[in-house]
């Protein structure tokens, strides 16, 4: 395994992630430089034996690697700050992890350089996340797979365009708060019915547990097939679901994916 030499500008909640998955899979191999403007939030990192600095640009000079792991409102300031540096960065791969930052707005403000966009979720703290992951100009298949490797320790990784980005940043990165307003819903139904909270909430948590865990281990079925597999006719869970097709469930489920991707695009406009 070849050290790598790794920066993270910007070391918040996704950077803590990230870092944590590569310090595992690549057992403290790496060189990590992490940068932020408050170094006593970064002591977490330097237990781990990365360096800190609150110097962007030593960051930026330091790594062949360099993730930006600001918010995306933060990134016109970080780039303008690269860009003004003049610090050679046009053969350092950058990895965005910024939503609606497309590749044609990081070249417009740093000119030719090297970008891969990954968009991950909050369950690869457990790693069992899924990310997406697209490439962009002059990326080569040794990057890819380097990129790809860093991202192991977070779970799965697919890879795939700009839009699959934006759509997968709506299926897999924001859906994790859909399924936690359903779990909460059900955790509220049960309390009504006279379970305690920490009930009810172990109630809902084995119920949701079991039910991925039967998704994932019956590959050969749909899931409507599990779904009819508990559903006679005109019994309990029947009724249940007329409910939901009353209340239109699947369209409120792709108005709520619609109203995801519309933001993004906003937000992809502002960032132009
Ligand atoms: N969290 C998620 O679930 C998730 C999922 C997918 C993608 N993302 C993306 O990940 C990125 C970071 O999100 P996050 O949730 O990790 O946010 P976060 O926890 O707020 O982290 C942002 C970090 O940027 C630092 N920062 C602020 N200004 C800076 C500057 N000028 N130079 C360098 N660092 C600076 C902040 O430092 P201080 O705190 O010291 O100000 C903070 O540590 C965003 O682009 C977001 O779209 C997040």
């Amino acid at each position: 395994m070849s050290q790598l030499k790794i920066a993270f500008i910007g070391g918040g909640n996704m950077a803590t992630c990230i870092f944590n998955g590569i310090v595992k899979t690549r057992n403290h191999e790496d060189q990590i430089m992490v940068s932020g403007p408050h170094l006593e939030k970064l002591a977490h990192f330097k237990e781990q034996g990365a360096l800190v600095t609150s110097d962007n640009i030593e960051a930026l000079k330091f790594a062949d690697i360099v993730f930006l792991g600001v918010k995306p409102q933060i990134m016109p300031e970080v780039l303008d700050e690269l860009k003004g540096s003049g610090v050679d960065y046009t053969n350092k791969l950058f990895i965005s992890m910024a939503a609606g930052w497309r590749f044609e707005a990081f070249y417009s403000r740093l000119g030719p350089c090297k970008f891969i966009r990954i968009m991950p979720n909050t369950p690869a703290q457990l790693g069992l996340g899924l990310t997406s992951m697209c490439c962009g100009l002059d990326v080569n298949k040794e990057q890819e797979a380097l990129c790809l490797e860093l991202l192991s320790g977070l779970g799965k990784t697919v890879l795939t365009d700009e839009e699959g980005i934006n759509s997968l940043g709506a299926l897999a990165g924001s859906a994790p708060a859909f399924m936690y307003r359903f779990m909460e819903a059900l955790v509220n139904e049960t309390q009504k019915r006279g379970f305690s909270k920490e009930e009810s909430r172990a109630i809902i948590e084995q119920m949701a547990l079991g039910t991925a865990q039967m998704v994932i281990h019956n590959q050969d079925k749909d899931i409507s097939a599990l779904r009819e597999a508990v559903t006679s006719k005109g019994g309990t869970t029947f009724q249940g679901l007329a409910q939901m097709t009353e209340y239109k469930f699947e369209e409120m489920m792709s108005q709520v994916i619609e109203a995801c991707l519309r933001r993004t695009h906003e937000f992809e406009n502002m960032f132009k």
